[in-house]
């Protein structure tokens, strides 16, 4: 027989059994939500939709609740999470000096996949910030995620519903797929909407500043700041540097498969890897492509998913986690991914494929 060491916190990993409940998107039913929110009071963890990606839920004022979900996720401890509201009203319980830049934001954004990081208030544990001295902070725009924190009173703490280094979950299965056992509650409410997470958006310096492109565009903050007037964190920096958002140094979103991103002009990236897919059947492994609508007729015979119209990058972002896991799924060996315009929310898509490529990207011209 084998003999297993088990830790403390293997211990605090498991529950007997997890539930797990259909629930309606738009009309979430009451009784459900209730549920779920008192599991949460009681410093119990719930996985439940947002309009960007699943979400694990755990209450901000339980440090226990806190350090089984990092246990649960496999998370790094020095990866902060981002602290779920059900109004800006609620902002001043968990955020001090709330900026005018702040009031604005939400203003325009909120409920939305923006997230602003604020200095935090001390009530807020350390566990939750990983020790900074900042706090992230969002309201999310879907009605079960809603109507859940309404009902729990409480801030909820909430990273992406995903095993750490694995591709965010966009519908239940996924969130099953990786937590059925781990927690106590997963409320399925069907596909998310937008697919990436949240923009993460540092307002405690002069500038306001991008660390991670998300739902809410550069161009739509610029819209609020004016052109010109939002920094971006340049992700390459941030992997070699004292990260920003400190979560942007892992390599995640990762498939199983090892993924190379083509950047460039359509038809250079196209033939770019037509060409590897030749190198590849000398080496008998199976590759996957992730392109276009447009660029179908180039992989005849070949394992290939859609990322939607080229110039409809909302398409992208929407199937791109689905598509990552679906690649695992097929047996993919080797992934080759046509890289989107960087601008609108192809940014926040160039990212995820980008990390999900180890931080590596081929420029095709
Ligand atoms: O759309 C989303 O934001 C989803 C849904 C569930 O709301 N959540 C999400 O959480 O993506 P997570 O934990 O997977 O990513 C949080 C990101 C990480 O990159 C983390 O480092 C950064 O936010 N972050 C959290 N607190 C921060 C802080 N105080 N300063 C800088 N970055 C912070
Ligand atoms: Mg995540």
């Amino acid at each position: 027989m084998r003999f297993m060491l088990v830790t403390k916190n293997e211990e605090m990993k498991h529950v007997k059994k997890t539930k797990i409940i259909k629930i309606n998107a738009e009309k979430p039913e009451e009784a459900h939500l209730r549920e779920a929110a008192a599991i949460l009071r009681r410093g119990g963890l719930v996985a439940f939709p947002t309009e960007t990606v699943y979400g694990l839920g755990a209450a901000v004022n339980h440090p226990q609740a806190i350090q089984r979900l990092y246990a649960v996720k496999g998370r790094p401890v020095d990866n902060p999470l981002i602290v779920h509201l059900d109004s800006y009203q609620r902002l001043p319980a968990v955020a001090v000096a709330v900026p005018p830049a702040a009031r604005r934001l939400a203003g325009k954004f909120w409920p939305g996949p923006l997230t602003m990081v604020l200095p935090k208030k001390a009530t807020v544990p350390a566990e939750v910030s990983a020790g900074l001295p900042t706090v992230a902070v969002r309201v999310p725009a879907h009605p079960v995620a809603l109507r859940l924190l309404e009902l729990a009173g409480i801030p909820v703490a909430a990273p992406s519903a995903n095993l750490s280094g694995r591709p965010s979950p966009t519908r239940g299965s996924h969130v099953v797929e990786d937590l059925d056992g781990l927690v106590e509650m997963i409320l399925d409410a069907g596909p998310t909407g937008v697919g990436v997470e949240s923009t993460v958006l540092d307002l405690t310096g002069e500038t306001p500043r991008i660390l991670r492109p998300g739902g809410v565009t550069r161009e739509m903050l610029e819209g609020v700041f004016g052109v010109g007037q939002v920094e971006e964190a340049d992700p390459a920096t941030i992997e070699s540097g004292r990260p920003l958002a400190p979560g942007m140094k892992y390599r995640h979103y990762a498939p199983k498969a090892p993924l190379y991103l083509v950047a460039g002009e359509p038809a250079r990236v196209n033939r770019y890897i037509v060409d590897r897919l030749a190198e590849e059947e000398k080496t008998r492994r199976k590759p996957a492509v992730l392109a276009y609508d447009e660029d179908r007729d180039y992989y005849r015979g070949v394992l290939f998913f859609s990322l939607g119209k080229r110039e409809k990058p909302e398409e992208a972002a929407e199937r791109l986690f689905s598509l990552l896991r679906a690649c695992d799924e097929a047996g993919a060996e080797s992934i080759y991914a046509a890289a989107p315009s960087r601008t609108g929310l192809g940014r926040a898509v160039f990212n995820r494929l980008w990390k999900a490529a180890g931080g590596n990207v081929v420029e095709v011209g």
